[in-house]
């Protein structure tokens, strides 16, 4: 067999991620915690309870793991809830605790990338109407101004707002998760708010810390139209990736945020926040026309033909599509940083899966890289099994697999491989042999 190695920049940043809420346990003080509570809201009921214990102190023996695997990077986020528990009163206990973990990051020799805000909000700010009331940006930005000086010693790599279109898009239109509403218009102007609200955050942190490279991390879905020469298929596949994909990360570039209806709202402020692009790409659609479904633009997604679905049915591993993404993120000119990328799966099966999709992936990201454009650092996701939100606990996407009764993890063999594509940094024949090795004559062929 022909010896190849795709190689990665020394520089280049191998990590995990992960969020507070998912990881810590028993965030009480969250919106997100009412939440799980309703009936139905999660999956075979399950509950967060205390997750993988990060606020118990299980995250030092995880950023060992990670260390000792040759990781050289890992993103957490802070929960607002328990920085400040009730409005405008700070809890220096827990912003203690985050200052302690992002030194122990650094203590292990793992770049910290820090996101303000992972979906949960304190409660006091949900029952005060949350993101739906303009209030929230200046809430934020105090919030914002507050980690940065509590943190900005051991961090420079900051996220302002997770994925502010899923964010907007599960909570206020498909209303999955809270406050669970079905709203196309006030979905707007939610995300109107968040994008003011990310901007006031960037200057905040700028305002602290000038060298600081600041992202807002966007969950990238490319769209494929279902019968490419159909033109209503086109065009239903071009306004998801508008709406959904796109919004964001255009609205930073141009200062107007796309409306369904009239003209772009003028979001002046906004223009220029980021020092980054946070990419974060999961699976890709490929959409049809379909005049039933105006709640999605009036396409219908599904998964492109003959691409592996995970357990869950919810990402198919479509790795041309991060290709796409990351080509998508290179026209912005800034830096990139795939600060999410993964896919879930338990037992031999789905890590199978796991181990496929991470080669596959790399490829990709090798490709781009190769080709000159400027991506930093990849961020699997994600370290350990965590709360994955309306799936519970249906749905695992660690490398290390979690057993919730007694919190012991176990290395997936995934593990074993993203710590060998971590250090050797490449992708070697030699390790798809190893670990997928029906992988080998496509990804190497001759
Ligand atoms: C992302 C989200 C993460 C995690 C991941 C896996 O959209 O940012 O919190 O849930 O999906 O589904």
């Amino acid at each position: 067999m022909a010896q190849a190695a795709h190689s990665f920049p020394d520089a280049f940043l191998w990590g995990t991620a992960t969020s507070g809420y998912q990881v810590e346990g028993n965030s009480r003080n969250a919106d997100y915690w009412d939440w799980e509570q309703q009936p139905g809201a999660v999956a075979e009921g399950h509950r967060s309870g205390l997750a993988c214990d990060w606020w118990g102190g299980r995250w030092a023996e995880d950023f060992d793991r990670a260390a000792a695997d040759g990781h050289t990077a890992l993103r957490l986020s802070v929960e607002w809830s328990r920085v400040e528990p009730t409005p405008a009163q700070w809890d220096e206990d827990a912003l203690d605790h985050y200052r302690q973990m992002a030194a122990g990051l650094r203590a292990r020799g793992l770049t910290p990338l820090v996101t303000l805000h992972h979906f949960a909000s304190p409660r006091w700010l949900a029952e005060r109407r949350g993101w739906e009331a303009g209030e929230v940006v200046a809430l934020f930005e105090r919030y914002a101004r507050k980690v940065t000086a509590a943190l900005g010693a051991h961090v420079n790599l900051w996220c302002t707002l997770n994925e502010p279109n899923v964010f907007t898009f599960r909570s206020w239109a498909e209303g999955v998760l809270p406050p669970r509403k079905k709203d196309i218009g006030l979905a707007l102007r939610v995300a109107a708010n968040v994008l003011r609200a990310h901007a006031a955050a960037y200057r905040a942190i700028h305002s602290l810390q000038p060298e600081a490279m600041v992202g807002l991390p966007i969950h990238l879905r490319p769209t494929l139209p279902a019968h490419a020469g159909f033109a209503p298929d086109v065009w239903a596949a071009r306004a998801q990736f508008n709406f959904f994909s796109a919004l964001f990360t255009d609205a930073i570039a141009t200062g107007r945020l796309r409306r369904i209806v009239g003209p772009a709202l003028a979001v002046p402020e906004a223009k220029g926040t980021q020092d980054y692009i946070a990419l974060q790409y999961y699976t890709t659609d490929l959409v049809r026309f379909d005049l039933t479904n105006p709640g999605e633009l009036f396409g219908r997604r599904a998964f492109p033909p003959g691409a592996e679905v995970d357990d869950a049915g919810f990402y198919a591993s479509y790795p041309e599509g991060f290709f796409q993404a990351l080509r998508w993120a290179h026209r912005y000119r800034l830096p990139i940083y795939v600060t999410e990328n993964g896919i879930g799966g338990e037992g031999e099966a789905g890590d199978a899966l796991r181990r496929r999709y991470l080669l596959t992936h790399v490829r990709q990201l090798w490709r781009a890289v190769n080709f000159n454009w400027d991506v930093r650092g990849y961020f699997h996701w994600s370290l350990v099994d965590n709360f994955e939100w309306e799936r519970g606990w249906t749905h695992r996407f660690g490398l290390y697999a979690l057993d919730r009764d007694t919190q012991a993890r176990t290395a997936r063999p995934s593990a074993q491989l993203y710590s060998a594509i971590a250090r050797g940094r490449a992708l070697t024949t030699n390790l798809v042999a190893q670990y997928a090795p029906q992988l080998v004559p496509a990804m190497f062929p001759g």
